[in-house]
């Protein structure tokens, strides 16, 4: 049976982020198998897209976007405010599982910068207080 070639690594990689969520390391050997690609070209392509996962996510997502229209409306003082009250980096999840914290570029909703959105809720003009108050919400406080 031909292999598949390189061309068909990122659908594989979007159905089996979609399956699970992220691509596991077990996932990565087979599909540098299958598709004929070093074990480091296929990281490489994970890591190159940002919307890929190497470890499981938590069980919500908060987005902050990073977009110009909301970083001239202080979303870089939001973001650290959101890495601080997580205690996370970008891209990480919160040791008790509760949340994943990634960066958005553009959400869609430049006019009510800066924005943020929380599994699939957006929010607009968000403060690092109305920040608070998402991230207590979402923690069922
Ligand atoms: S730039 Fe942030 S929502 Fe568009």
């Amino acid at each position: 049976m031909p292999s598949k070639n390189q061309a068909d690594l990122l659908p594989a990689l979007h159905q089996l982020q979609e399956k699970f969520g992220y691509i596991s390391d077990h996932a990565i050997v087979d599909l540098a198998k299958d598709h004929n690609m070093s074990h480091a070209e296929v990281v490489g392509v994970i890591d190159y897209y940002h919307d890929y996962r190497r470890t499981p996510p938590g069980r919500q997502r908060l987005r902050v976007c990073r977009a110009e229209s909301c970083q001239a409306m202080g979303a870089d003082a939001l973001a650290l405010h959101a890495s601080t009250q997580l205690g996370v980096e970008f891209g990480a999840t919160t040791a008790d599982g509760e949340i994943t914290l990634e960066a958005a570029y553009c959400l869609g909703n430049c006019a009510c910068s800066p924005a943020v959105m929380l599994d699939d809720e957006l929010h607009g003009r968000v403060s690092a207080e109305r920040l608070d108050a998402i991230l207590a919400e979402a923690r069922g406080a």
